[in-house]
């Protein structure tokens, strides 16, 4: 896994955006042959997304011929909650971009049957010829998407109980209720992220120390699930010099 270390948060958006945009351009999309992009929510990458907006109002870049798939979703929220991670990928990237609405995917947290939701999403993974790129963040214990703690790091997409630490991590987008935040997701596995052909993770600030340490420089094992990145040929992670304070 490489890792590049950044002085601060606006470096680390540039830096993750530019590259973004450079395998993009490079692999020149079509309508016949789309560029497969995986995303993240959270914080972090809201100023990465936010560069990329730029670049598409520049006109450096299009989205026309991407396909997107988002990590995860709550379990119980509508697409139009304000919490759920489908708003939030409206708000804050899709709706300031030319993406076709065809080529956005999302699990839907809602869907009768979370099982099958599950199975179809990674089938329409793979169809779409699988992840050339996946953007993503980390949680202060360490879960990718979310692939809490204990995960398997074979694991698919699927549902997943979420643990006190995420539940009261992620409380500050709930009005800092931890009754408001959903007990429960759907979440693209380990796995589906190593099958990816490359695995971009973003970390900023102090909060992120420990997780970023367990790593680059723990062993691998499911208990911090971002180590599995270590197995992966063409991972990354981009951090800030607060987030390297304990490597
Ligand atoms: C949630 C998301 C993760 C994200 C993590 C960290 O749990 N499911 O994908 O990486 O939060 O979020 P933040 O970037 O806000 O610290």
């Amino acid at each position: 896994m490489r890792v590049i270390i950044l002085k601060n948060a606006d470096e680390v958006a540039k830096w993750s955006a530019y590259q973004i945009a450079k395998k993009i351009l490079k692999f020149n999309p079509t309508k016949e042959k789309p560029f497969v992009l995986g995303l993240p929510t959270g914080s972090t990458p809201l100023a990465t997304y936010k560069e990329l907006i730029n670049l598409y109002n520049e006109k450096i870049l299009s989205f026309e011929n991407i396909v997107t798939f988002n990590m995860d979703e709550y379990v119980g929220l509508k697409p139009e909650d304000p919490q759920s991670y489908h708003y939030f990928m409206n708000e804050n990237f899709f709706k300031y971009i030319d993406i076709k609405k065809e080529n956005i995917n999302i699990l839907n947290g809602c869907a009768e049957d979370l099982e099958k939701e599950c199975e179809d999403y990674e089938n329409k993974i793979k169809a779409a010829g699988g992840i050339q790129l996946f953007l993503g963040g980390v949680g202060e214990d360490g879960h990718i998407a979310f692939n809490e703690p204990g995960s398997s790091l074979s694991s698919h997409t699927r549902d997943k109980d979420l643990t006190y630490d995420t539940i009261l991590a992620n409380s500050r987008f709930f009005d800092n209720d931890i009754e408001k935040v959903p007990k429960w997701a759907l979440t693209i596995g380990v796995g589906t992220l190593m099958d990816s052909k490359e695995v971009m993770i973003l970390a900023n600030g102090y909060k992120k120390a420990r997780a970023v340490y367990h790593g680059v420089e723990g062993g691998v094992n499911h208990l911090w699930t971002i180590s599995a990145l270590q197995l992966h040929r063409r991972a990354v992670l981009v951090i800030d010099e607060m987030a390297a304070s304990d490597i």
